[in-house]
């Protein structure tokens, strides 16, 4: 992998240009920590591609390239990630030339590859062809000691998915809009979060459960859908644990949350980043907590604000160390005298790096 500090723009495309760049490129490495360090391992993490057809065989190139550049960098990882995990939003618009496209690219990974459902893979028509190209929409597996749990986390209510819209394609648009209020909340639902009981029923109290989502599982910012309906619910089947973390897609940005013994993370996508809302920015509210304001320091540079990180999971507490290109590395850590997780490098207003201004 490659150094943590910043790098330049130039040096980052010389980097990228001569295919030498493992750990400069839009992808998520996820490393579990134990005491037995023989239990140790990585995976890597890639989300939110959106894949968008344009028509015939063109596709938004932009989009394309965040996404085959990151399965070409997780090819080249050492060591060799156990799995990977694909969090969802493969396509734009949810249609076959889109989920087919971005299927043929995630085809290249060299190794087992797991995927989350996003909205945008969904409400064209409700998982189908998705479903037919990834297998089940939700699932669990066991690795090395884990137990790791995959939840469509985007469902919704019965009337909005089934009778609200006049075509599917009208309800993908809705759906598909960041703050249209016509949009409706996600949800995990209660078929789901039944299957998650008899799942979880089988693994013991003291085994490190992770789960995988599209949509955090809380709620965070609802104008955005930033927000899972019953999120109290499922995390009240996780509270049993030692350890349990939720790792998810969707917002596009850092997050870092602790909700009693749950840690979440988000994870960055390849093809934009979102802005944080300012509601949440500025709001007297104890969470989420923005540790970690995405400063997006150059919008010009269609990287900016994408990237990877590792993770550090020991003893249910997670350490979360972010790389973004051009911008400054970060690292957030369960702080245990303030039992909230802190930015330990960057808390400070003082050193962030300022917008660059272009004219
Ligand atoms: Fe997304
Ligand atoms: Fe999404």
């Amino acid at each position: 992998m490659s150094s943590r500090s910043t790098i330049s723009r130039r040096r980052f495309l010389k980097a990228a240009g001569m295919a030498a760049g493992a750990g400069l490129l839009p992808v998520s490495s996820v490393r579990l920590s134990f005491a037995d360090e023989k239990k140790d391992f990585t995976f890597a993490y890639i989300s939110d591609a959106h894949i968008q057809h344009i028509r015939g065989t063109k596709f938004v190139r932009n989009w394309d390239r965040g996404l085959i550049r990151a399965v070409a960098e997780t090819n080249l990882m050492v060591p060799e990630p156990d799995f990977v995990m694909f969090g969802g939003d493969l396509a734009q618009l949810g249609t076959k030339p889109e989920l087919d496209h971005g299927a043929e690219m995630l085809s290249k990974l060299k190794h087992k590859t797991y995927c989350v459902m996003g909205e945008h893979d969904y409400y064209l028509d409700l998982g189908e062809h998705w479903s037919k190209l990834f297998g089940p929409q939700y699932y669990s597996f066991d690795h090395k000691g884990v137990h790791f749990v995959v939840l469509n986390s985007i469902l919704t209510f019965d009337e909005w998915t089934h009778e609200r819209w006049p075509s599917a394609e009208q309800r993908m648009l809705e759906m598909a809009g960041l703050d249209n209020p016509n949009g409706s909340p996600f949800m995990v639902g209660e078929k789901q979060r039944d299957w998650l009981k008899q799942d979880l029923a089988a693994v013991p109290t003291t085994t490190p459960v992770v789960v995988f989502s599209h949509s955090p599982i809380q709620k965070i910012y609802k104008g955005w859908n930033f927000w899972t309906e019953d999120a109290e619910e499922v995390q009240a089947l996780l509270k049993p644990y030692a350890s349990a973390t939720v790792l998810y897609g969707h917002v596009h940005q850092i997050q870092y949350n602790q909700i009693g013994n749950i840690a979440f993370q988000s994870v960055m996508a390849t093809a934009w980043p979102w802005p944080y809302p300012e509601s949440y920015a500025h709001a007297e509210m104890d969470w989420p907590v923005m540790t970690v304001p995405m400063n997006r320091a150059d919008p010009f540079f269609e990287r900016d604000a994408t990237g990877w990180q590792t993770v550090d999971l020991m003893k249910g507490r997670t350490g979360l160390n972010y790389t973004l290109y051009n911008n400054t590395a970060r690292t957030v850590k369960f702080c245990t005298k303030t039992g909230r997780p802190r930015d330990v490098s960057y808390q400070d207003e003082s050193a962030r790096i300022p917008p660059q201004m272009h004219y």
